[in-house]
């Protein structure tokens, strides 16, 4: 476990590479540094340092009201930070064009806390959204049924693609709205508290799906969560966020083994 006593730790990794068990080398797709955002006096990112290695499940654990959801918006361009350095898949955020940014868009999927569906179409309709905004990666695609069900297959909803969201459990929602971040096959997916709402039985489905996901797909995760469980169950690597900054990292056998009190506190039940 390393202790983010110096705060920049992941200039260790510098060239984005990383070990892993079998000697071989992975590749950084999200790297941040130094990341620093204030709403006034609230000062919410204060040094963020965070890098998501190619295929692995990532878990970002932190109380709430911690930045979690912040961070995830830099992320993706959707809000700046005040200060720091952004980068997804060779990118740098700031510097991006509305146009490329879309782009790098399309190639990440985002499950948004809460998840919503537009209610007024159809969960045939929702899915085709993305597609519609997407059109360039996925090419002329003239019937969109055979994509539409791959992604409900995917979440075991193939049966829902006529049913309108409000003829839906609070569980199939979500499902749902996973079905509709595979659509366009993103090489990351961005999952903000993708448990939260849920009871036990229907969070723990979701994380199964979560994995699944990542098993067919190769998929780059990273998972914002409070939720112990969902951390214990989906991670290969976690970080703490704690007074906005990467508290401390380390696998959940490291982490909850912690007699730091700042990390024990995540673990106390
Ligand atoms: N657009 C905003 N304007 C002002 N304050 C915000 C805004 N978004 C988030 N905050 C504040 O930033 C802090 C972190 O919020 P958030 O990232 O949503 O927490 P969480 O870790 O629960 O996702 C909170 O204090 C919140 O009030
Ligand atoms: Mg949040």
């Amino acid at each position: 476990m390393n202790y983010n006593m110096e705060k920049d730790t992941t200039n260790i990794q510098a060239k984005g590479f990383k070990k892993s068990k079998n000697g071989t080398e992975r590749k950084a797709v999200i790297r941040i540094k130094n990341v620093i955002k204030s709403f006034g006096d609230n000062h919410v990112l204060n040094g963020f340092n965070m890098v998501l290695y190619e295929g692995e499940n990532l878990v970002v654990m932190g109380k709430s009201g911690s930045g979690k959801s912040v961070m995830i918006k830099c992320l993706v361009g959707l809000m700046a930070p005040d200060s720091g350095y952004i980068e997804v898949m060779g990118k740098e955020i700031s510097t991006l064009n509305r146009q490329t940014l879309d782009e790098l868009r399309s190639e990440i999927g985002f499950l948004f806390q809460g998840s919503a569906l537009y209610d007024s179409m159809t969960v045939r309709e929702n899915l085709e959204f993305p597609m519609r905004r997407h059109k360039e990666k996925l090419g002329f695609v003239q019937d969109t049924t055979p994509l539409v069900m791959e992604a409900l297959e995917n979440v075991g909803l193939a049966h829902t693609i006529d049913l309108m969201p409000e003829e839906l459990s609070g569980g199939m929602k979500r499902r749902v709205a996973l079905a509709r971040t595979l659509i366009l096959k993103p090489k990351i997916i961005l999952y903000d508290e993708p448990t939260s709402g849920l009871d036990p039985i229907t969070a723990k489905e979701i994380i199964e799906l979560m994995r699944s996901i990542q098993r067919k797909y190769g998929t780059s995760s990273l998972i914002i969560t409070h939720d112990v469980d969902c951390a214990r169950v989906i991670s290969e690597r976690m970080i703490l966020l704690v007074d906005g900054i990467n508290y401390a990292e380390g696998t959940y056998a490291e982490l909850s083994a912690s007699r730091d009190p700042k990390v024990e506190a995540f673990f106390k039940k």
